[in-house]
């Protein structure tokens, strides 16, 4: 049974208020639950965001032998010294994109892994080939088998270290094969390696557990290969920088004076920078940003352009929550989508809400605006254009249905409670 929520719109007044406090960040959560392969004895981790996703990626590791204790709402223990199994299941692992990143602890402990083409969100062709190339240059071999990938090192051996350069700059490619690099033998250079900054914050867990990692949140990664890690104590998964800046422009947009805590602003510089820009007034702090004094007057806010762009430039995930603020900001915007080039398909949905979008290519709109938003029914195609469309609806006169509400519960924990904190009246409907 779907879920769904209904959304009474505010009509473009500002009348939410209150604080709200960020998650864990979802991708850096999937990435820490992967790298327990990597670890001996049990690993505890806090801060997990409750969503899909989580849960998602805590089943794959019981599938695969790991145990998996949950000591509270975002609270894991996972001990995968009783593995038992390097195949990723085929369903689970279409399921979700973010699998592929099991690709690395698994080939790296077993010298061996199987696995489907992974799923997930339809932004974009998301090949692995970079994954595949990445592997090779360690000394494994790719083959395609009836519907899966199968890994392996010759005779089940231990993956070489290796000097690999990514033709791209993408976030799980650098990931897997961090992980796998600190079981290779020898010593891995990533080039041109993401910076984004759960990757920082993947490395240094894997360093607390004792993995030698060095230039993590720069473009040169370097792992000095050896055995299997040892937590030492809890880890406490970083602030969800996509969460927060989704609650800045829904702040915005939609509050009189909004207060985000438990956030690190250091990791929105590009978003903080264009939000000021187009007149948002914001106070930040260590770990808060205060939205107040909101001019209540549409169209108070000036039109920006944007392109996304690997870390620390504005983040693809925020694209879609800032197409919605765009519909609200004096004049012209061009929005300029650089990573995905699936992910502007969602703005035909706003513009059946009133918003004026003209799409100049796959990767480029230009939007106007203000325009006022009409209440509608709507689909999420993936986690963050659900999001946007949230906020759209709130933002819109009359009352909006969301379908696949799923969407948003895989990257956003209880978000109608959250919401209804501030005075947003969002319904969970079967
Ligand atoms: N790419 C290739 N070959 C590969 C891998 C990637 O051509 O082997 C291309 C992709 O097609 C894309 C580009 O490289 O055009 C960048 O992809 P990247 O690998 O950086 O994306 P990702 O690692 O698949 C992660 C996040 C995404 C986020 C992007 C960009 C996870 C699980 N996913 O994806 O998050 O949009 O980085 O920051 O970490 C989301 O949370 O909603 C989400 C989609």
């Amino acid at each position: 049974m779907k879920d769904k929520f209904l959304v009474r719109g505010l009509s473009g007044k500002k009348k939410l208020k209150g604080s709200i406090a960020v998650g864990g960040a979802k991708n850096a959560a999937l990435k820490l639950l992967a790298t327990t392969i990597l670890f001996k004895g049990p690993v505890v981790l806090n801060n997990l965001p409750d969503i899909e996703d989580v849960r998602r990626m805590t089943e794959i590791l019981s599938d695969l032998g790991a145990s998996v204790e949950r000591l509270g709402k975002h609270s894991y223990r996972i001990n995968t010294d009783t593995l038992n199994k390097n195949e990723v299941d085929q369903n689970m692992g279409r399921r979700m994109r973010a699998s592929i990143v099991l690709t690395g602890p698994l080939l790296a402990r077993f010298g061996e892994v199987t696995l489907p083409h992974p799923g997930g969100d339809v932004i974009g062709s998301r090949p692995i080939d970079l994954f595949l190339s990445g592997f090779k240059s360690m000394g494994a071999s790719v083959e395609w088998r009836g519907e899966r990938y199968r890994i392996h090192t010759p005779k089940k051996k231990k993956l070489r270290g290796a000097s690999i350069f990514s033709a791209l700059q993408t976030v799980t490619v650098t990931e897997t094969l961090l992980m796998a690099g600190v079981l290779a033998e020898g010593k891995s250079v990533l080039k041109n390696a993401a910076m984004e900054p759960e990757i920082k914050e993947l490395a240094d867990f894997l360093s607390a557990g004792g993995a030698k990692i060095s230039g993590a949140g720069t473009p040169t990664i370097s792992v000095e290969g050896g055995g299997l890690l040892k937590a030492e104590k809890a880890w406490s998964v970083m602030p969800d920088r996509i969460e927060a800046g989704s609650f800045l422009i829904l702040g915005a947009l939609a509050a009189e004076n909004l207060e985000i805590t438990d956030c690190l602003p250091e990791h929105l510089e590009s978003v903080l920078n264009l939000l000021r820009l187009s007149g948002v007034p914001m106070k930040i702090k260590k770990n808060s940003i205060f939205i107040s004094g909101n001019d209540s007057r549409v169209g108070s806010f000036q039109a920006i352009n944007v392109k996304t762009h690997e870390y620390p430039g504005f983040p693809t995930d925020l694209q879609a929550p800032m197409v919605v603020f765009l519909t609200q900001a004096k004049g012209e915007s061009l929005v300029f989508e650089t990573i995905f080039e699936g992910r502007l398909a969602y703005t035909a949905d706003l513009v059946s809400m009133g918003a004026d979008i003209k799409m100049w290519d796959p990767h480029r709109v230009m939007v106007k605006g203000p325009t006022p938003l009409r209440g509608r029914e709507l689909e999420g195609p993936d986690i963050r254009a659900g999001l946007a469309f949230l906020i759209a609806a709130l933002v819109a006169k009359g009352e909006s249905v969301l379908n696949s509400v799923y969407h948003i519960d895989r990257g956003y924990e209880s978000i109608e409670k959250r919401l209804a904190l501030l005075g947003a009246k969002v319904e969970r409907v079967r």
